[in-house]
């Protein structure tokens, strides 16, 4: 594989003014959301869910890239086209999820390890012949007194260094994902410093694993206090805090970091990311890859009947929109009122 062509698509990902959706939910965690606008999880249920997200007119003005699971590569929309076709047709580049989950990382209790390097050679494979160009392998950290242990952080620093070497060699740029898990009542210097610890050891499973950074991008958590912590910080010490760690620890070469949301409402998602990049310019392009920050207000407004499919495709347009808006630290808040989704 050329490395000029994983360059390009990591480029490409985070091109101005664009960012990555993430619609890689597993059927539980689909099921989840479903759940919260009273729809039974069916494979038909989630294949329309998708068509509504992937086919919203002019939403490729401020998507990259989507996320796709296993089930949803293979679906296609309604007229037989397949979903990666789909996307590809709009500009859109198709990704895949591939970890297998977080399992329980044995002997060490509350800790996870992320699971899915058995047969993942033959899996990417597959995955870039169904029109896959990037992949995301998701580790998470959880933090307490005596959390994360080193043997977590390492383990999962080198299980996804060899899912990113394994993705470039198949010709897919591999999105780091690992992330620090907000639940808990600890400040937002403890965010700082575990947050600092995990990818100072990434980037060392990385480089000795012989994967090419400017190949790859990263899906961080931002720096915030705990979601049960008092007093907790505003946006801009979060932007700041946020700035510092990944100024000492993610190195120039990598070309993104796209963030995640983790369970952030929407508009702060929106907020603290145009926070960060009005205090730009940075070494990299400071991007996202929300799943909840951009499918909540879109799943409200579906509540899972066809009559709402438009309202729901102007308040997924909205919402990229936004974020669009937030990659240059152009984003008000004013701006949410000007266009009333629904
Ligand atoms: P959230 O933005 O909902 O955290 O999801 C992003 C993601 O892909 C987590 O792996």
């Amino acid at each position: 594989m050329a490395a000029h062509e994983l360059h390009e698509t990591a480029k490409e990902l985070v091109a101005e003014g664009k960012g990555i959706l993430a619609a890689d939910e597993s059927t539980g965690t689909i099921k989840k959301r479903f759940d919260s606008i009273g729809l039974e999880s069916t494979e038909e249920n989630r294949r329309t869910y998708r068509e509504l997200l992937f086919t919203t007119e002019g939403v490729e003005e401020f998507i990259s890239g989507v996320i796709l699971y296993d089930e949803t590569i293979r679906q296609s929309a309604s007229d037989g086209t397949p979903f990666p076709q789909l996307l590809a047709s709009k500009g859109i580049i198709p990704g895949i999820k591939v970890d297998t989950g977080a399992k329980p990382l044995p002997l060490a209790e509350g800790e996870t390890i992320t699971e899915g390097l058995d047969g993942l050679r033959e899996r990417l494979a597959e995955y870039r012949e169904l029109g896959a160009r990037f992949a995301k392998w998701r580790a998470t950290y959880s933090i307490d007194e005596h959390k994360p242990s080193e043997y977590c952080v390492w383990t999962n620093a080198h299980a996804l260094a060899r899912y990113a070497a394994l993705c470039q060699e198949a010709g897919l740029v591999p999105i780091v994902e690992p992330e620090v898990l907000m639940d808990g009542d600890h400040d937002i210097k403890a965010s700082a410093r575990v947050t600092g610890r995990v990818q100072n050891a990434v980037y060392v499973e990385l480089h000795d694993q012989r994967v090419d950074l400017y190949g790859t991008l990263l899906k961080p958590n931002m720096v915030l206090s705990g979601y049960g912590a008092s007093n907790r910080a505003g946006i801009d010490e979060v932007a700041e805090a946020s700035l510092d760690v990944y100024y000492r620890h993610v190195p120039a070469a990598v070309p993104g970091i796209v963030f995640l949301s983790g369970g952030q409402s929407d508009e702060d998602a929106t907020a603290h990311l145009n926070a960060m990049n009005a205090r730009g310019p940075h070494p990299w392009e400071l991007s996202f890859s929300y799943g909840r920050a951009l499918q909540a207000p879109t799943l409200k407004a579906w509540g899972g009947k066809p009559e709402n499919v438009e309202a729901a495709q102007r308040a997924f347009y909205h919402r990229a929109k936004m974020n669009s808006a937030a990659r240059t630290g152009m984003y008000a808040p004013e701006m949410e009122r000007e266009a009333v989704p629904v």
